[in-house]
């Protein structure tokens, strides 16, 4: 889609980098020429995962076992990651979520997901941007969130809270950041199947077989559930130089869902040509009869 050298100079810095949409998007920047540094809690995933990604793309790819609920930890690692280099862009990706009723919930069950989600997103944020700061450096940062910025939703009430906070960071820091030339984005991705994420969202069992299967995940105007190809060239070009003026935004990539979910007429989408004809044959008889009375 883009010139393979788009990203040719940046380092980029990918948390959760090792797995699902994490490596997607970390493999996309090495095609077009970044360095990445990927991030996660599990060495072992994230050394493979780096194996992986410079096998197929023959990019420079490392790997710093972090996890972003320890704020020590964090300053530790960009420290050491401006060490070697500036780096150009981070991506919020790490997160951690599961379906639960709000009122199962421990204040620790609370704190699983926000302290990642939510104070892990703000840490590294803030930390990379310091750096920014004071290097009087310019820096792209993308995160991932949720159209439930937007919506809300039932049964994920900790990471619908938490993503909200990052929206709102985004738009509050595009401005605060603006004048030192950090410029912060989000995505918004409806279901794109990930293993960690659908483990959780969409557990295998019984009760949430038909609930939440793969076809209701895929019930939005385009009738089919994301491709990660799509998540990764769209943060491609958010990470890319050529529209700097880009700011303060989060973009949804989720076929039209939650547009289609707030319209009052989305189910008609699922009508026949012979059903819009006996619609269309219905209204015109209400509209004959409506003339008559009037006449
Ligand atoms: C209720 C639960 C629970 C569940 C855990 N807890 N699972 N409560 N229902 N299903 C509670 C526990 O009882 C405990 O509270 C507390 O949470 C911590 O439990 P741990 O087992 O210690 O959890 P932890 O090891 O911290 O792991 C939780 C996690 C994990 C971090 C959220 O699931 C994880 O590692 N996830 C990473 C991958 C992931 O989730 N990716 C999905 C991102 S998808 P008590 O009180 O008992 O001590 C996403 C958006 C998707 O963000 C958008 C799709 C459209």
């Amino acid at each position: 889609m883009f010139d393979k050298s788009l990203l040719e100079g940046k380092r980029i810095l990918v948390t959760g980098g090792g797995s699902g949409l994490g490596k997607e998007m970390s493999k996309h920047f090495l095609t077009y020429g970044a360095e990445v540094i990927i991030c996660g809690r599990r060495d072992e995933v994230l050394q493979k995962a780096a194996k992986e990604l410079a096998d197929e793309t023959k990019g420079k790819v490392t790997a710093h076992s972090l996890d972003i609920r320890d704020s020590l930890a964090i300053e530790e690692t960009i420290n050491n990651v401006f060490d070697e280099g500036p780096l150009d862009g981070l991506v919020n990706n790490a997160a951690g979520n599961f379906i639960s009723r709000t009122n199962d919930l421990s204040p620790n069950g609370f704190n699983a997901i926000a302290s990642i989600v939510f104070h892990g997103t703000f840490n590294m944020t803030n930390t990379v941007g310091k750096k920014w700061i004071e290097l009087k450096q310019p820096g792209t940062i993308l995160s991932i969130t949720t159209t439930w910025v937007w919506t809300g939703s039932p049964f994920v009430v900790p990471s619908a809270m938490s993503k909200s906070g990052i929206n709102a960071m985004t738009k509050s820091l595009a401005v605060e950041w603006g004048p030192h030339n950090i410029r912060l984005n989000c995505i918004a991705p409806g279901p794109f199947p990930t293993e960690g994420a659908w483990s959780r969202l969409s557990p295998d069992t019984e009760a949430t077989e038909g609930a939440m299967d793969q076809s209701s995940m895929s019930s939005n105007p385009m009738g089919r559930v994301g491709e990660m190809n799509e998540l990764g060239n769209l943060a491609t070009f958010l990470m890319a130089d050529g529209c700097d003026y880009l700011t303060g935004q989060t973009i949804a990539i989720d076929g039209g869902a939650y547009l289609s979910a707030g319209g009052t007429f989305s189910s008609l989408g699922k009508l026949k040509d012979e059903d819009w004809t006996n619609i269309r044959e219905t209204i015109k008889k209400s509209n004959e009869k409506d003339k008559k009375m009037r006449s």
